[in-house]
C-alpha cells in the first residue's frame, strides 16, 4: 500500500496528490512518470512525476478526473492508499543547454511541463511559458511555472483570464517579432500538441512533444501505447512519452486514443451508479487496464 500524504482540488477538476513512495522519490528524473492502480483488479494509470521530496518520501502527481478510474482517485484522502505504484518510467527528458526554450502547457498539460521547465532553466537555458487552458478555472500552476520562467504568456481561449487566444497565437507572435527560439517543449491535448507542431514546422524549430496514449503494462511488452513517429513504430512507454513533434503521425494517435471510448464511457457510468464502489470487475475497456 502507498499512502496518499495528501490530496486536494487545486482546479475544477484537477487534483494534486503527494504519495508516500521513497524509492521512487530517490530516483526519479524530469518527464518520468508513474504507473498507478487503484484496488486488486483496478486499470493501470500513467500519471506524470510532477515533484519529488527524497527527504519525506514523496511523490507528487496532479491529474485531471476524466473517467472511471482518475474520478476514483480524486475521491481519495490523506490516509487512503494506492494498491501499487510502479515507477519511475519512460526515459528522461533529454536536458542541456540548448538556449532559448519556449515551453508550451496546455490544460493539465502544464502538470507534466513543470518539472521539465525546472530541469531546462536549472541547466542554463532562458526558459519562456506558454501556458494556455479554455478557461480561467481550468488554469493551473501559474504561480509555479511564473518562479522557474525568465517570461510567460498566459493565454484563454475564451478571454475570461489574460491573452485570449490559444497558446499557439502566442507562440506565432514570438515567431512573427522575430524572437530567437532553440527549443520547443510542448505538452497538452493532442490537437495542441499537432497544432503547435505545424507552427514550428515551416520555420524549422525543434518541436519536442510528450504524448499519452493508452497504455497497458507500460514495460514495452503489450503494444498498446504504440505510435508511428518518422515512419518506424515506438511505445511510448519505454521509448518515450517525448518525440520529435515534426515527426509524430498525431492522426493515428488520435485515432487509437479513441478507440475504447465507448467502454470508457459506459464504466464511467457503472462506476457511478454503484456510489463509486465498482471497482475492476467488468469495468475495463478490452485491452485496456486491468489486472
Ligand atoms: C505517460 C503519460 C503521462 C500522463 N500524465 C498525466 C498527468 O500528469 N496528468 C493527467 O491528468 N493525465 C495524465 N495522463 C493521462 C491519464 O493517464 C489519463 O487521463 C487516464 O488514464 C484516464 O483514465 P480514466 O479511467 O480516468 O479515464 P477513461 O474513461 O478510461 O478515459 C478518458 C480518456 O483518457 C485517456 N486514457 C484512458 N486510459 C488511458 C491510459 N491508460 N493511458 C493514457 N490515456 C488514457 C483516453 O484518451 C480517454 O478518452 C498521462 C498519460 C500518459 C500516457
Ligand atoms: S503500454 Fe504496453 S507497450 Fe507501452
Amino acid at each position: 500500500m502507498y499512502p496518499v500524504l495528501e490530496s486536494r482540488e487545486i482546479a475544477k477538476n484537477v487534483f494534486l496528490q503527494r504519495i508516500r513512495a521513497p524509492r521512487i522519490a530517490a530516483k526519479r528524473k524530469a518527464g518520468q512518470f508513474l504507473v498507478l492502480r487503484l484496488g486488486e483488479e483496478g486499470e493501470r494509470i500513467p500519471l506524470t512525476i510532477v515533484d519529488s521530496d527524497p527527504v519525506d518520501g514523496s511523490v507528487t502527481i496532479i491529474f485531471q478526473a476524466v473517467g472511471k478510474s482518475t474520478t476514483a482517485f480524486s475521491r481519495l484522502s490523506a490516509g487512503d492508499g494506492y494498491t501499487d505504484v510502479v515507477g519511475p518510467l519512460g526515459k528522461p527528458t533529454h536536458v542541456e543547454t540548448f538556449g532559448t526554450v519556449v515551453g508550451i502547457g496546455g490544460g493539465i498539460g502544464a502538470a507534466p511541463l513543470l518539472p521539465i521547465a525546472a530541469a531546462v532553466k536549472q541547466a542554463g537555458n532562458r526558459l519562456v511559458t506558454i501556458l494556455g487552458a479554455r478557461t480561467k478555472e481550468l488554469l493551473i500552476l501559474e504561480d509555479e511555472m511564473r518562479a522557474v520562467s525568465d517570461d510567460i504568456v498566459v493565454t484563454t481561449d475564451d478571454g475570461s483570464y489574460a491573452e485570449k487566444g490559444f497558446v499557439t497565437t502566442a507562440l506565432q507572435a514570438m515567431i512573427d517579432r522575430g524572437d530567437t527560439i532553440d527549443l520547443c517543449v510542448a505538452i497538452g491535448p493532442v490537437p495542441m500538441m499537432r497544432a503547435v507542431a505545424e507552427v514550428t514546422r515551416p520555420h524549422r524549430i525543434r518541436t519536442v512533444v510528450s504524448l499519452n496514449p493508452i497504455m497497458v503494462d507500460a514495460t514495452g511488452m503489450c503494444g498498446a501505447c504504440r505510435v508511428t513517429v518518422g515512419g518506424e513504430t515506438k511505445f511510448v512507454c519505454v521509448d518515450g512519452p517525448e518525440f520529435d513533434g515534426h515527426e509524430v503521425d498525431f492522426k493515428e494517435l488520435v485515432l487509437r486514443n479513441r478507440a475504447y471510448l465507448k467502454e470508457e464511457r459506459a464504466a464511467m457510468e457503472r462506476y457511478e451508479h454503484a456510489g463509486g464502489k465498482c471497482m475492476g470487475s467488468g469495468s475495463v475497456a478490452p485491452g485496456k487496464g486491468g489486472a
